[in-house]
C-alpha cells in the first residue's frame, strides 16, 4: 500500500467504510496530494488500481479513444470472468454497433416526447403519497419514477413494475462491492428471474406481427430482426436499461430534493421561476451529488502518462466522477450548490464513447419530479435527523430513505 509522507493517508480504497460513509473529505485530501494516484483495487481480480480525482485529468482520459472498457483481455491467466455482458464494458466494434441501436431510440426528439407522460406520473405518485400518513420520499416517489418510466417505455404492463423494481434493486447490489453471501445470492436469483421474464417477453414480441413503434422493446426486437443486434443482445440491453436508469435516477431525484430543501435560499430561486431554472438546477445537482461516484474501469494496452503520473499498461484506471465534479480548480466553492451556476460540463454522465445514453431522459425525469415537489413544498416538511439514511454503496451514492410529514396533519 502506498503511503504519503506527511499525511496519514494510505492508498485510496473506495470500499473503505469511512469513505462510503462520506467520500468527499477523502476526495479533497487525495486530490490535494495529486490528481492521479495508485490505490486499492475494488475489483479483486486485479492487484492494484489507479484513481483519478482531478477534473482536467478525468476529462483528458475520457477523450482518449485508445482506452478500453472490457477487462477480459487484461485479466491474469486463469482468472475467471463471470461478469454479465453489458454495453458499458464492451469495446468497439461491438460497442459501436450496439450503441447505435440505443442512440436511435434515445434521440432528443423521441425523449422530449416522454416529458408529458413523466409529468403525469409524478403528479399521480405525489397524489398517492398524500394518502400515506408519514411517507418516505425515496421509496414512495423517487424510487417509482425511473422504474415506471423505463417500464412504460419498454411497453411492460403496470402489473409487472413491482417485480421489476425488486429485481433491479437486488441486481444493483451485485454491481456494488462489499455485499455478503446473502446479497450475492439474492442478486443471482434476481438475474435469473429478470432473464426469464425478458426471455419470455422478447420471444413473445419476436413472434408478434404487430410491433409497436413507440415501444422500446419492440424497437429492439425490430433491430434484431434486421440483423443489427442478436437476440441475446436484445435481452442484455433490456435488462441493462432497467438497471442503468433505476438507482441512478432515483438518487438524483431523492437526494437532489434533499440537498435543495436544505438550502432554502436556492430552493426559493427555483420555486420563483421553475421554467427558467429547473434544467440548470438539475445539472448543478448532478454535479454536486454524482449519483454514480466512479466510472467503470478503463484499461490501456500501453503505459499512459497523465498529470505526470505513468500508469502501467493493463492496470485498471478508475475515474472518480464524485471527486472530479467537486474539483476547486474547475468549480468555485464546489461543495456549495448554486442553481444558477453553469454546471453543464459536469462528468456525472461520464464523457466520450460511453457517455450515458439515458442522460436526457434522466434529466427530464428529475426536472418533472422536482417540479411537483417544489410546487407542493408548503404541504410537507422533511423529518429531521435520524430518519434520513444513506445507502451503503461504493459505486453509487444516494439516500435510502427520506421521511416527510404533512404540515396539515399536525
Ligand atoms: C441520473 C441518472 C443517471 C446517471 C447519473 C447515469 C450515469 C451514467 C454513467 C456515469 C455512465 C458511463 C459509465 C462509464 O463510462 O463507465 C452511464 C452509461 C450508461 N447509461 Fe446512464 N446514468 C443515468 C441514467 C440512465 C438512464 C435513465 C438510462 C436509460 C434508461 C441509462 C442508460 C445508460 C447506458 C445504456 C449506459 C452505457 C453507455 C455505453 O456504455 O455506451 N442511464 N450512465
Amino acid at each position: 500500500m502506498q503511503t504519503h509522507e506527511g499525511t496519514n493517508l494510505g492508498g485510496f480504497d473506495p470500499t473503505d467504510p469511512a469513505v462510503i460513509e462520506d467520500p468527499y473529505p477523502f476526495y479533497a485530501r487525495y486530490r490535494a496530494i495529486a490528481p492521479v494516484q495508485e490505490g486499492v483495487s475494488p475489483d479483486p481480480r486485479f492487484d492494484r488500481a489507479w484513481f483519478v480525482f482531478g477534473f482536467a485529468a478525468a476529462n483528458e482520459l475520457l477523450r482518449d479513444r485508445t482506452l478500453k472498457s472490457d477487462p477480459r483481455p487484461f485479466l491474469a491467466d486463469g482468472v475467471e470472468d463471470n461478469d454479465p455482458p453489458r454495453l458499458s464494458i464492451t469495446d468497439p466494434p461491438d460497442h459501436t454497433r450496439q450503441r447505435q441501436v440505443l442512440t436511435d431510440l434515445f434521440r432528443k426528439s423521441a425523449v422530449q416526447g416522454y416529458r408529458a407522460q413523466i409529468r403525469q406520473m409524478a403528479e399521480r405518485l405525489f397524489g398517492e403519497l398524500r394518502e400515506v400518513e408519514r411517507p418516505d420520499l425515496v421509496r414512495g416517489y423517487a424510487f417509482k419514477i425511473p422504474i415506471g418510466t423505463i417500464a412504460a417505455l419498454l411497453g411492460l404492463p403496470d402489473s409487472d413494475h413491482a417485480s421489476m423494481r425488486d429485481w433491479s434493486e437486488d441486481m444493483m447490489k451485485a454491481f456494488d462491492l462489499g455485499g455478503d453471501l446473502e446479497t450475492f445470492q439474492a442478486s443471482e436469483r434476481a438475474i435469473e428471474k429478470f432473464n426469464e421474464y425478458f426471455r419470455l417477453r422478447v420471444a413473445e414480441r419476436l413472434r408478434a406481427t404487430d410491433l409497436v413503434e413507440h415501444s422500446l422493446l419492440d424497437r429492439l426486437v425490430a433491430a434484431s430482426r434486421s440483423g443489427q443486434i442478436s437476440g441475446d443482445e436484445v435481452l442484455a440491453m433490456a435488462r441493462f436499461l432497467v438497471i442503468a436508469g433505476f438507482e441512478t435516477t432515483m438518487n438524483l431525484i431523492g437526494t437532489g430534493y434533499y440537498e435543495l430543501a436544505r438550502r432554502p435560499d436556492q430552493l426559493a430561486v427555483v420555486a420563483e421561476d421553475p421554467d427558467g431554472t429547473l434544467a440548470g438546477t438539475v445539472q448543478e445537482l448532478l454535479r454536486h451529488i454524482s449519483p454514480v461516484q466512479r466510472l467503470m474501469a478503463r484499461f490501456s494496452d500501453r503505459d499512459v502518462t497523465i498529470s505526470d503520473v505513468t500508469i502501467p499498461a493493463g492496470d485498471p484506471i478508475y475515474i472518480m466522477v464524485g471527486a472530479a465534479n467537486r474539483d476547486p480548480a474547475e468549480y468555485q466553492n464546489p461543495d456549495e450548490i448554486h442553481v444558477r451556476r453553469d454546471a453543464s460540463r459536469h462528468l456525472a454522465f461520464g464523457f466520450g464513447r460511453h457517455i450515458c445514453v439515458g442522460a436526457l431522459l434522466a434529466r427530464i425525469e428529475a426536472e418533472e419530479a422536482l417540479r411537483v415537489l417544489i410546487r407542493c413544498r408548503d404541504l410537507f416538511e422533511l423529518d429531521d435527523g435520524e430518519g434520513v439514511l444513506w445507502r451503503r454503496m461504493a459505486l453509487t451514492r444516494g439516500l435510502e430513505t427520506l421521511p416527510i410529514h404533512w404540515k396539515d396533519a399536525l
